[in-house]
C-alpha cells in the first residue's frame, strides 16, 4: 500500500470546488431511469447516455471524479475510445462501483446486508488495470421504530471495512457508504441517533481492520426528517444537525465527506451542502458524489435523442456548476434560473 498516492487520490477527489459524479447505476436502477423518460435500456442506450455526460467539455472544472458501473468501465464511445479515457483527458479520476447490492439479512426481517467481498481482492486488481482509482461500496440502513438493529449496523460495518481494507491494499481508494434511508416518518432527531450509531460503528470497525484514515473517504446521508415525516426541517436546521453528529463521528484525519443526494430534489442537495459550507471551515471537506440530483435534468433534456446531447451536457453541466458554487458556500437560489 502507498499511503501517499492514497491520500493524493482522496484529497483530489474533495480539491476545492470539486466533487464526484455517481454514474455507476446496477441494470436494475439505470432502467428505472431510462423508464421515466421512456427509453429502453439497451446497452448501447446506456452507453450512448453516459458518453453523454462524459463529452461534457469543462465538467473536469466541478467534477473530480466519476463511479462507473462494471459494464461502462469496459465500453468504448461511438468512435471507439475507451469511456475511461474520456474521462481522464477530462482530468476527471474513474472510479467503480464494487459491491453486489443489499441482500436480505438472515434472520433480521427488513434488513440488509451489503454483498460483495468473494473475489473482490482478484476485481480490485481488474479495475485497477482498467483505470479505477477510487471504489465504492453501499451498506443502506432503514429506520422504523425499532429499526435498524444493533446487529445490522454491525455486520454491515464489518462488511464495510472487509471491502475498505482489500481497496487500500490495492491502492484504491475506498469511498465507505453506509446510508440511512429517508423513507418513513421518523424525526429528524431519530435519523441523527440512527447516523451517529452507524458512523461510529465503521470507524471504529476501519480501525480494527487497520484500514487508514487519511486514504479514504466517507459517503454519508445527510441527517434528515423521514420523507413522510409530519415536520420537516429547513436546510440550515439540516446543515446544523449534519455537522454536529458528524464532528462526534468523523475523525479529522478522513480527507473528506462526500454526501448522496439519496431521493432529494436536485436543488435541496444543493442547497443544503451550501448551508453546511457556510457554516465551515470543517475538519474534512465537505462535498459531494451525486447520482439523482446531478443527473435528473440532463436524463430529462437527452430522452434518449441524438439531437439533445447538447442540452443535457448543458443541463449536466449547469447542476456540477451550482454544486460546485455550494462547496464554498457560494450558492444562491436565483443561479438556478441563469443560463449554463
Ligand atoms: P444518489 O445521489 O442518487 O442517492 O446516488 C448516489 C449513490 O451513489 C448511491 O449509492
Amino acid at each position: 500500500m502507498d499511503l501517499n498516492e492514497l491520500n493524493a487520490t482522496a484529497r483530489a477527489l474533495v480539491a476545492p470546488g470539486k466533487g464526484i459524479l455517481a454514474a455507476d447505476e446496477s441494470g436494475g436502477t439505470i432502467k428505472k431511469r431510462f423508464d421515466s423518460i421512456d427509453v429502453e435500456s439497451t446497452e448501447e442506450n446506456r452507453r450512448d447516455y453516459r458518453e453523454m455526460l462524459f463529452t461534457a467539455k469543462g465538467a473536469g472544472d466541478f467534477i473530480s471524479g466519476v463511479i462507473l458501473y462494471d459494464e461502462t468501465i469496459r465500453q468504448n464511445a461511438h468512435d471507439g475510445t475507451r469511456l475511461v479515457k474520456l474521462l481522464e483527458d477530462e482530468g476527471i479520476i474513474p472510479g467503480i462501483k464494487v459491491d453486489t447490492g443489499a441482500m436480505p439479512l438472515a434472520f433480521a426481517d427488513g434488513e440488509t446486508l451489503t454483498e460483495g467481498l468473494d473475489g473482490l481482492r482478484g476485481r480490485l486488481a481488474e479495475y485497477r488495470e482498467l483505470g479505477a482509482r477510487f471504489a465504492k461500496w453501499r451498506a443502506t440502513y432503514s429506520i422504523t421504530d425499532d429499526l435498524p438493529s444493533d446487529y445490522c449496523i454491525e455486520v454491515n460495518a464489518q462488511a464495510l471495512a472487509r471491502y475498505a481494507a482489500l481497496c487500500q491494499e490495492a491502492g484504491i481508494v475506498p469511498i465507505v457508504e453506509p446510508e440511512v434511508l429517508m423513507e418513513g416518518t421518523h424525526t429528524i432527531e431519530r435519523s441523527f441517533v440512527v447516523t451517529e450509531a452507524a458512523q461510529h460503528a465503521l470507524f471504529h470497525e476501519l480501525y480494527e481492520q487497520r484500514c487508514v484514515y487519511e486514504g479514504l473517504l466517507l459517503k454519508p446521508n445527510m441527517v434528515l426528517p423521514g420523507y413522510e415525516c409530519t415536520q420537516q426541517a429547513s436546510d440550515e436546521e439540516i446543515a446544523k444537525a449534519t455537522v454536529r453528529c458528524f464532528r462526534s463521528t468523523v475523525p479529522a484525519a478522513v480527507p473528506g465527506v462526500v454526501f448522496l443526494s439519496g431521493g432529494q430534489s436536485d436543488e435541496q442537495a444543493t442547497a443544503r451542502l451550501d448551508a453546511m459550507n457556510k457554516l465551515g471551515p470543517h475538519p474534512w471537506e465537505l462535498s459531494f458524489s451525486y447520482g439523482r440530483a446531478l443527473q435528473a435534468p440532463a436524463l430529462k433534456a437527452w430522452r434518449g435523442s441524438a439531437e439533445n446531447v447538447d442540452a443535457g451536457r448543458d443541463a449536466y453541466l449547469h447542476r456540477a456548476k451550482l454544486n460546485s458554487a455550494a462547496r464554498y458556500g457560494k450558492y444562491t437560489p436565483d443561479m438556478e434560473k441563469a443560463a449554463s
